[in-house]
């Protein structure tokens, strides 16, 4: 079947025009509303396509089959401003005598994840939907949503993304009822832009066993974001099952959902009776690792229950193989954590009542993302969305969409806004293509203005002590351990952070505006004079997350005296890392890039709290919020107020620094999309060997490394041309298979 994006959009909003939005005429208050229509079609049909939308997530079904495999359709868009509509094939599926069936439930547009929200919040749950069918001799016909139609209550009497799904398969509603038309504006509707969100792995149970308390487990081996679908033989009328989701066990071995506050994620179907029953959610999703049975009729089977991870619906473009199981574990783990919180925007987390498309989440993960995955469509819809929650002066939200309209100040955090500036510019420096870059360059260069306007001091970006507080203007280097209160905020000064960011959102807004042939003269003239105030102001680094900002964004004139003291400080710290979301991505570069590629490696490969491979000693599968989410005694790290998460992408953003330095892989600006490929690898010996694959556009690129004695073999597939540089030596290949052999100890060579 096509999806929509292959369907082309012409004249489609002009259909909609026709059809008019339909809701029950009186509330059915938590209760799923089905909406259907009855009708016959002659034969001989060339082409029947069916576009539809609403104010919450749709199914539809035509004759009792499910219209397309987009699950919770039509996603999370800026919904005062864009609202997607979509449009299916199904040409194939249209009788004599059809059903057409719409059922429709809160998702994002007024389910309690956008309950703070309550312009959009407050919009009665609708639908609309034309079906056009063109006929072999030229006919046509047109079935819209309008007052004819009806509605029943269906079997799903509940459903919320946070509270979970109830759904009784004995209730039948025999009663139609009538249904109202609405006057909805009809201006934001726009056709599909992203990628489906589809199901996509099918993970048995892997353990099932009875805890401590008395309470039966199943253990899917994996944390994830999706639902259980339960298959069933000889039911009776009534029987329930009822399951509950966690992503760990605590200390004892039991079964633990704290962390999901105040979201219920309930899951319970009630059976028709007889026969075979198969049941998973409708509109909503889980995260979950581990299932805990509350109510099953008689003796629970494990083998009934399937997990189904839930996510957009994006190719794999990226690989990571290692001689360290520990590492390729920690790749494992960030890719299902992209997995799991890339359901039709890059949220925080998939488990608690927050699921929120946080900017800065995004801005750190997106490069990583696009290693592994073909995002381009995914961050494309995404981006126009953050550029339609511009705020008036320039800002943008902390958070996109579902950006808190009422009683939220207008102002923009550093890290968090500058999403409007990365985000389009890696989407552009990893698929090569402009449009991105057009479709944002305005609200770069708004967001830029904005921080020109918000300061204290000319070409910094500072604001007053009282608003750096927790909460205050900036969330700053987010979750470090180095934090001076043991709260969220590590100990590096909102300034230093801000004004690193003015620096390179300019010098990203810059660099886009050349490619785009526009005048940046002006802004070349910022920039210089940001880097000299920042020289200026913050000369002497403490942190290591001050260390890192200066070196990766260019601040500094002492460069080597800056690696030096970063080193220092790094090995004074016990060879830790005491980052958070503002310098952890950058971290491993800051040291690579300027000679200390061992070191990087030392604090990739530690085990010790703080770093990655700790997660993974202590069982992660996905990646942590919080670094010391388990405590080294095994115990559940209570210190972090509810903010525990343990399906968080942020701090898996290291990953990119395996593909592109370790492995070496990274596009060249001049030539976006690996239309021409660098390709820099740094081995290290403790790895044995690496293997990171990447598919592009152009084809796969491969780079592998090996240790045999004290002889690194390199191995490198390149589809278009490249320029490889090993130890400092540049060789330029075009397509084809490359093979060298260097020494076992390569020279730092790029010390800046
Ligand atoms: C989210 C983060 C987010 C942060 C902003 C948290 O609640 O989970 O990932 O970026 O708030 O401070």
């Amino acid at each position: 079947m096509l999806k929509s994006n292959q369907l082309g959009t012409k004249g489609a909003k002009q259909m909609l025009r026709n059809a008019k939005w339909i809701a029950p005429e009186r509330d059915t208050g938590e209760v799923c509303p089905l909406f259907y229509k009855e009708f016959s079609a002659k034969n001989n049909i060339k082409s029947a396509v069916l576009h539809v939308t609403a104010t919450g997530v749709y199914e539809a079904e035509l004759n009792g089959k499910r219209v397309s495999d987009f699950i919770l359709a039509p996603g999370l868009t800026v919904y005062k401003k864009r609202l997607q509509y979509q449009a299916y094939d199904v040409t194939n599926d249209i009788k004599a005598d059809n059903t057409l069936c719409i059922t429709l439930g809160k998702g994002w547009y007024r389910g309690r994840i956008n309950e703070k929200n309550p312009p959009v919040f407050n919009t009665p749950g609708a639908v609309i939907a034309s079906l056009k069918i063109e006929f072999e001799d030229g006919e046509t016909e047109e079935l819209i949503t309008d007052g004819s139609w009806r509605f029943k209550e269906s079997k799903i009497r509940f459903s919320d993304f946070f509270d979970g799904e109830i759904y009784d398969a004995s209730f039948v509603d025999n009663e139609p009822k009538g249904v109202i038309e609405l006057n909805i504006d009809k201006s934001p509707l726009i056709p599909q832009e992203g990628t489906y969100v589809t199901e996509h792995e099918r993970l048995k149970c892997q353990r099932f066993f009875v805890t401590n308390n008395a309470e039966q487990v199943l253990d899917f081996g994996q944390n994830m974001a999706g639902y259980i679908e339960v298959s069933l033989k000889n039911t009776k009328p009534g029987d329930v099952i009822s399951l509950s989701f966690g992503e760990v066990l605590d200390n004892d071995g039991n079964f633990y959902n704290k962390n999901y506050r105040t979201a219920r994620s309930q899951y319970k179907y009630i059976c028709r009776g007889g026969g075979y029953e198969v049941y998973k959610p409708h509109f909503t999703f889980y995260g979950f690792r581990y299932v805990r049975i509350d109510e099953f009729p008689g003796k629970a089977d494990p083998c009934c229950f399937t997990a189904v991870a839930l996510y957009s619906d994006m190719e794999q473009t990226g690989n990571i193989r290692c001689g360290d199981e520990r590492l390729n574990k920690l790749f494992s783990n960030v890719i299902w954590g992209q997995r799991s919180n890339f359901i039709d925007v890059p949220m925080d987390c998939p488990q608690r009542d927050e699921r929120q498309p946080w900017t800065g989440d995004a801005q750190i993960f997106c490069k990583t993302a696009a290693y592994n995955y073909d995002v381009k469509a995914f961050f494309k819809k995404w981006i126009n969305d953050l550029v339609a929650d511009q705020f008036k002066n320039g800002a943008i939200p902390d958070k996109s969409p579902n950006s808190y309209t009422i009683g939220r100040l207008e102002t923009g955090s550093a890290g968090w806004g500058d999403a409007i500036t990365v985000v389009p510019w890696t989407m552009y420096l990893m698929y090569g293509e402009k449009d991105i870059l057009e479709a944002s360059f305005d609200a770069m260069k708004r967001w830029v203005d904005y921080i020109t306007g918000d300061t204290m001091d000319q070409y910094l970006w500072t604001c007053p002590q009282e608003q750096k507080r927790l909460w205050g203007h900036h969330y700053g280097d987010w979750l470090a351990p180095d934090t001076p209160d043991g709260g969220f905020k590590g100990a590096t000064d909102d300034d230093v952070v801000a004004s690193a960011f003015y620096a390179y959102s300019t010098s990203i807004l810059i660099k886009s505006g050349n490619v785009l042939g526009k005048d940046v003269s002006e802004y070349e003239e910022l920039y210089r004079n940001i880097v000299s105030a920042y020289k200026a102001r913050f000369p002497d680094p403490k942190t290591q997350t001050d260390h890192v900002l200066a070196l990766y964004f260019n601040l500094t004139n002492d460069r080597k005296g800056v690696t030096e003291s970063l080193k220092d400080k790094i090995i004074a710290d016990g060879t830790r890392l005491q980052t958070g979301f503002i310098g952890t991505p950058y971290l491993l570069y800051a040291l690579s890039d300027n000679g200390q590629t061992e070191l990087a490696y030392d604090l990739l490969l530690s085990e010790r709290l703080p770093s990655w491979l700790y997660e993974v000693k202590h069982g992660a599968t996905t990646v942590w919020e919080h670094w010391d989410a388990i405590m080294p005694d095994g115990r559940i790290s209570t210190s972090s107020n509810g903010m525990d998460s343990f399906n968080h992408y942020a701090f898996g953003s290291v990953a990119n620094w395996i593909y592109s330095v370790a492995a070496g892989i990274r596009p060249d600006e001049s030539k976006p999309g690996f239309e021409h490929i660098i390709i820099e690898p740094k081995p290290d010996k403790r790895l044995g060997h690496l293997e990171a694959t990447l598919k592009t556009k152009y084809g796969i690129i491969r780079s592998k490394w090996e240790y045999t004695d004290n002889v690194i073999q390199y191995e490198f597939d390149i589809p278009t041309s490249a320029t490889i540089i090993i130890n400092g030596t540049a060789r330029e290949v075009g397509s084809g298979q490359v093979l060298l052999t260097g020494a076992a100890e390569p020279q730092e060579h790029n010390a800046k």
